[in-house]
Parts: structure tokens; C-alpha cells; sequence
């Protein structure tokens, strides 16, 4: 078996098996899931991903509603609009998509999202859940990241987990939900010392730096499972690539099973984002959602060892 995992093609029979989903929620509950996204200003890379959000949902059969402000929105025109969003029952899900400009106070624009209908799992009530090891809503680059570990290695259980980066968004949920999975986890940052020699003890290693190619082939255990969350843009001979946290030519000689960028982490966030949508509709009606979308999703593809 390639050491390759495979985000791209895994994500889009995730999204074939949401798009049934949804399309069983429209036909028998006449219910249509929605999806609202908020753009503020006009970063590309921020406009990319919400295209691509919302397309996405749209083909898996769900509503999408984009809204875009300027750079310059006051923040209470901004908190307004949430507060509509909350109250619009053909809204089920809400993202700002982050980050935001600087008059405006990230914090207070997540608490101002209805937790049931924060898709991203960014609330503090969520984060919480998570941390308790509760139903909550799972940030969605994690919830794939570990997805895509579980598919591969199958039990978690006893492993050595390091996490490079400390984010809300990737490093500290991520930490969290591989502590549910029973692994050890250390959550490495800037001001770790001999970085190298920590990543070198771990058998699963998940990059969430967004340093360019910093995390080389002798960082990496032998056989190790290595989970690239970096999108960096790069200008190489005259056009921009998207590289990794993680150099790909050496590592990939000696992981057992590593994620390429592009597509690897990237289609899971937003398989894993309309996953969620579902999710939050579901509970918004009491409507169970299958405990085994994904494996019914990825059942061909059945999990080998790294
Ligand atoms: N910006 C970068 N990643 C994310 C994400 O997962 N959600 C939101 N809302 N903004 C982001």
C-alpha cells in the first residue's frame, strides 16, 4: 500500500454520503439544510475558501446563503447580522470565516453564534464539550485530520501523538480529541525546545505550524503517521505553489503514511464542515443522523495498518 493518504478522494465519498443524507432530510423530513458564511473583506485566500464552502454545499443539496462585508464593517453591523442568522430557521449552520480585521473582536463575534448553530465549533460551550470529552460541535480541520488517522491506523489507542502548533482553530482541539482517542499527546509550539528530537518520538505527528516545509524526513519517526495541516503559498519560479508545514520529498521517504498538500487535509476541513451542517440540522429537529455515515461513506476502502 502507498504511504499516500488519500484526503481528496476520501472527502468526496464523504460528501457523496452527505449528499444522500441530505437528500433523504428533503425528501422525507422536507427539510433542507443551510449553510450561511460570512466573508469581512476581501483577503484571495479567504475568498477561495468560501467559494469553495459554499459550492460544495450546494452540490451536496444544501442551501447556502453568502454574505460579504467590507474590511472596514463596524462590528456591531456584523454582530447584527449573526443575531439574524440565529433566529432564521433556514439557517442551520453559521461561519465567519476567520481571520477577521482588526477593529473586530474575534472572540466576541464566535460567542455571538448560537452554539447549536456553530458549525465550527469555535464557541467556548463547544470548546468546552470537547475538552469534557461531551457532544459538541467538532472544529472541522481536526474532526478530518483524525478521520483520516483513524481510517489508516485503525486504533489510536497507546500511541505517541505530537501536535505542532497551539491554536484554537487546529493545535488544541486536535490535542484534545487524540486524548479522547487515548494517545499521549504533546502540543509543541514556538518556544519548544529541540523540537526535532520530540517529533522524532512520535508515531503520529500533525503539523499545524504554517512554516513552509519546516518539519524535514529526520524529524520523522520511521513508519510514523504524518498529517500536513499547513496551506502556504509560495512563489516559485515565478508562480505561487501551496506547500505543507511539512517537506514532502523527504518525509514521505520515511513515514509509513503521510497527507500531501494539496489534497489531503484541505477536502476533509470542508467535508467535515457540511458533515457538521448536517449534524446541526439533524439536532435542530431531534432527528438522529446515522452513527456510521463515515464508515458507510468509506466502507469499501476498510482500514489497514500503517
Ligand atoms: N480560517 C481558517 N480556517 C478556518 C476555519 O476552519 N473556520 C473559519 N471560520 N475560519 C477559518
Amino acid at each position: 500500500m502507498s504511504n499516500l493518504i488519500d484526503g481528496k478522494t476520501q472527502a468526496a465519498r464523504l460528501r457523496e454520503e452527505i449528499g444522500r443524507q441530505v437528500s433523504r432530510l428533503r425528501q422525507r423530513d422536507l427539510i433542507t439544510p443551510g449553510l450561511a458564511v460570512i466573508l469581512v473583506g476581501e483577503d484571495p485566500a479567504s475568498q477561495v475558501y468560501v467559494r469553495n464552502k459554499a459550492t460544495q454545499a450546494r452540490e451536496a443539496g444544501m442551501a447556502s446563503f453568502e454574505y460579504r462585508l467590507a474590511d472596514s464593517v463596524p462590528q456591531s453591523k456584523l454582530l447584527d447580522l449573526i443575531e439574524r442568522l440565529n433566529r432564521d430557521p433556514e439557517v442551520h449552520g453559521i461561519l465567519v470565516q476567520l481571520p477577521l480585521p482588526p477593529q473586530i473582536d474575534e472572540a466576541r463575534v464566535i460567542q455571538a453564534i448560537h452554539p447549536d448553530k456553530d458549525i465550527d465549533g469555535f464557541h467556548p460551550i463547544n470548546v468546552g464539550n470537547i475538552a469534557t470529552g461531551g457532544h459538541g460541535m467538532v472544529p472541522c480541520t481536526p474532526l478530518g485530520c483524525l478521520m483520516l488517522l483513524k481510517h489508516r491506523l485503525g486504533e489510536l489507542s497507546g500511541k505517541r501523538a505530537v501536535v505542532l502548533g497551539r491554536s484554537n482553530i487546529v493545535g488544541k482541539p486536535m490535542a484534545s480529541l487524540l486524548l479522547h482517542e487515548h494517545c499521549t499527546v504533546t502540543v509543541a509550539h514556538s518556544r519548544t525546545q529541540d523540537l526535532a528530537a520530540l517529533c522524532r518520538e512520535a508515531d503520529i505527528l500533525v503539523a499545524a505550524v504554517g512554516r513552509p516545509g519546516m518539519v524535514k524526513g529526520d524529524w520523522i519517526k520511521p513508519g510514523a503517521a504524518v498529517i500536513d495541516v499547513g496551506i502556504n503559498r509560495i512563489e516559485a519560479d515565478g508562480c505561487t505553489r501551496l506547500v505543507g508545514d511539512v517537506d514532502f520529498g523527504s518525509a514521505s521517504e520515511v513515514a509509513g503514511a503521510i497527507t500531501p498538500v494539496p489534497g489531503g487535509v484541505g477536502p476533509m476541513t470542508i467535508a467535515c464542515l457540511l458533515l457538521n451542517t448536517l449534524q446541526a440540522t439533524c439536532r435542530q429537529y431531534d432527528i438522529p443522523v446515522p452513527d456510521d455515515l463515515v464508515s458507510r461513506a468509506w466502507d469499501d476502502a476498510a482500514a489497514e495498518p500503517v
